[in-house]
């Protein structure tokens, strides 16, 4: 056993054994060349990836692979043109189109499963293209957000906008009105697409009224949206009981009958044009927009979804993902349809309406890869521990993604989901690095639970001490995981906000920001990690102010000034509370104004009050209301003892503290 420290993270745990893939998933496998890392290695850098953009039909084959003139804004593949839309859907008709691209299951189980063919896809999608170009003229390099939920509607849109060089911005549906009318707003979209109305755990909930907040929103931010476009989630019949509002909004089933059997050119794009922005969270102020480029991304999630997911046309391959996170766009849409695959779309709970729904689902459409969250992973297995086994579904590889995995919630995955059979990949990635990190090349090395691998080929990862100083593998340190070397699908910037993008992750390890040299730019992910002996990689988790909830990322600052909107409120200070389902929760405490009084109701109003503004992911466990922060003597609040009153550790020594009394005080309130 040895103890791994970092600023913010203390654990414990040993190493764990390797399992290796087994044969039969060796045997059919993508990648098995073991001279695969010497290919990927930094002496053939950049020039490997030509074997990324070589999976897609370009319309211009590019010049330069990588152009470093605007360090750290890497251009990939210059000089190419390229439509992702046709990399999904078109160029797959010639030898698929009778072929399912899209299993949509609806969460009503009494209603019947779609199953999209790629023909049907490529009407759909052109349609979709026409009405947004010729109905809201929307063209190339414009900016719309996308507020759906998890029907086929949405990559159609997303699939309509990349048709067109339009960006698009999805927001999660699950985020509240406000949340999306910020992202409206910074997006600068004057098109907001979304849906009347979506099931979640039985109850078909009303999300048109959510637009119309939204829309509000952006408007006194300074950003008109002139035309809501909503898809009907039973064309014919709205579900919503909003108003529509002439003039502004629109349904899609009705407009679509305009351009029945229209088709639309698939735009030639410059590969290192824009293809969307999908908002993160971040340690300070509001969200970032992460904007992915065209030939870049999608080179790198399809090399990805072919490889390391193992993805071949004919598999039925299910991420149970919501396509409003990176994961969806790039592991349920971009990456597995540019494979051909068949790609399924689950509109609901997981556990609705009981433990075996999802293995049921697994069980009709024969699924072979399955794509999920440790979250997830916990919640099935405390709902329906044996469940699995009563279903007849095989897979031949799992991937898990989003949050640390504990080696015994790995275990239970591998035995009782995977039955001993499958291959398993748990990759380590982020919103703003477009595909995976870190990853086991599951046709070549084993598995160790509970750590993601070393860095997937053309990926070096590093990890440095808090002076630069390089970590050496097991030295049993942790450290700031780093990437030495630019890769396609990492993010071009942040949208509008250059400078931000190169303080947050480079920051901290550039020593020259005049320089032109990528090797001076390592990338910083803003997680502590060790390095094993092996060149495995264990991630321990965010040491930026983001708390990751169920494999959600929250700013700790987003959901403290969503409690500051509470006029009573003086102070907030949001910790991650330990959870044996979504690994952390959001606990939350508050100081109030001179002149009030704690009370339950003045409490749910706070929690409230991080729903409306947030949404309901960030809803806290507990909203304490204490008598004053724990701070330190230059009036810091020292989140690190409320971290530990929450999770009944150790608070350590506070005597420097500006007001020591006030700890006991709180541990006495919050354990009783
Ligand atoms: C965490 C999700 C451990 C990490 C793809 C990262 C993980 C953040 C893993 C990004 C993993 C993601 N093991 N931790 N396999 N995958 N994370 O942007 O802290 O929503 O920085 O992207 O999730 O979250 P994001």
């Amino acid at each position: 056993m040895s103890e791994e420290k970092s600023a913010h993270y203390s654990v414990t745990w040993q190493e764990e054994e390797y399992i290796y893939p087994p044969n039969s998933f060796v045997g059919q496998a993508n990648l098995t060349d073991p001279n695969i890392f010497q290919r990927f290695s930094l002496e053939n850098f950049p020039e490997c990836y030509k074997e990324f953009a070589d999976l897609l039909d370009w319309d211009q084959y590019w010049h330069t692979t990588l152009d470093t003139s605007d360090a750290p804004c890497w251009k990939w593949f210059v000089g190419g043109k390229i439509n992702a839309s046709y990399n999904c859907v078109d160029r797959h008709l010639a030898k698929y189109k009778n072929k399912t691209a899209i299993h949509f299951v609806p969460e009503p189980e009494d209603e019947p499963i779609v199953h999209m063919t790629y023909q049907e896809l490529y009407r759909r999608v052109n349609e979709t293209a026409a009405v947004l170009r010729d109905f809201a003229g929307l063209k190339a390099g414009d900016r719309v957000t996308l507020h759906l939920p998890m029907t086929p509607e949405l990559p159609i849109t997303m699939l309509a906008c990349a048709r067109l060089g339009v960006i698009h911005s999805q927001v999660f549906a699950g985020f509240s009105g406000q949340a999306c009318g910020e992202r409206i707003w910074d997006s600068e979209s004057r098109v907001l697409i979304t849906m009347d109305a979506y099931y979640r755990n039985g109850k078909l909930l009303d999300h048109k009224a959510v637009g119309d907040i939204a829309v509000e929103v952006a408007k006194k931010e300074g950003q008109d949206v002139d035309k809501v476009l909503i898809w009907r989630r039973y064309p014919g019949k709205y579900s919503s009981s909003a108003p529509v509002i002439e003039g502004r909004d629109f349904f899609m089933d009705e407009l679509l009958k305009e351009y029945r059997g229209k088709t639309v050119a698939p735009v030639s794009m410059p590969a290192e044009g824009i293809l969307f922005l999908m908002y993160t969270s971040g340690s300070t102020g509001r969200p970032k927009g992460a904007q992915h480029s065209i030939g870049g991304y999608l080179a790198y999630v399809t090399w990805m979804s072919k490889n390391i997911q193992d993805i071949h046309p004919e598999d039925v391959y299910w991420c149970m993902a919501d396509i409003g996170w990176i994961t969806g766009h790039s592991f349920i849409v971009y990456g597995p349809l540019a494979c051909a695959a068949s790609t399924v779309i689950y509109e609901g709970v997981p556990t609705y309406p009981d433990a075996g729904r999802i293995w049921r689902i697994a069980e009709e459409l024969n699924v072979n890869i399955f794509h999920t969250s440790p979250t997830a992973i916990r919640q099935l297995r405390k709902a329906g521990p044996d469940e699995p086994e009563k279903y007849n579904f095989n897979f031949k590889h799992m991937t898990t993604v989003g949050e640390p995995i504990e080696p015994e919630v790995w275990r239970w995955y591998y035995n009782v989901v995977g039955k001993k059979n499958a291959a398993i990949v748990d990759t380590w990635w982020q919103t703003e690095t477009g595909g995976f990190l870190c990853s086991t090349v599951p046709g070549l090395a084993p598995m160790k639970p509970g750590s993601a691998g070393p860095g997937v080929p053309g990926i070096h990862p590093v990890i440095f001490d808090d002076e630069g100083n390089e970590i050496e593998a097991g030295a049993g340190k942790a450290g700031n995981i780093c990437i030495r070397n630019p890769w396609p699908g990492l993010m071009q910037t942040i949208w509008k906000d250059r400078d931000r993008f190169v303080s947050t992750y480079y920051g901290k390890y550039n020593k020259n920001p005049d320089s032109k040299d990528w090797r001076d730019w390592p990338y910083m992910a803003g997680d502590a990690a060790v390095l094993a002996k092996d060149g495995y990689v264990r991630i321990l988790g965010r040491v930026d102010d983001v708390i990751n909830v169920a494999g959600h990322r929250l700013g700790t600052k987003e959901i403290e000034s969503a409690a500051l909107t509470v006029q009573e409120v003086a102070e907030a200070a949001v910790i991650a509370a330990k959870d044996e389902i979504k690994g952390v929760v959001p606990d939350l405490y508050v100081a109030l104004k001179p002149g009030f009084e704690a009370s339950d109701e003045l409490a749910a109003k706070i929690s409230n009050a991080v729903s409306t503004v947030v949404g309901k992911i960030a809803r806290p466990r507990a909203v304490h209301i204490v008598p004053d922060m724990p701070k330190t003597r230059s009036g810091k609040i020292m989140r690190r003892i409320l971290a530990s009153i929450s999770n009944r550790t150790d608070v350590g020594d506070v005597t420097s503290l500006s007001n020591p009394d006030v700890v006991e005080h709180i541990r006495k309130q919050v354990q009783g």
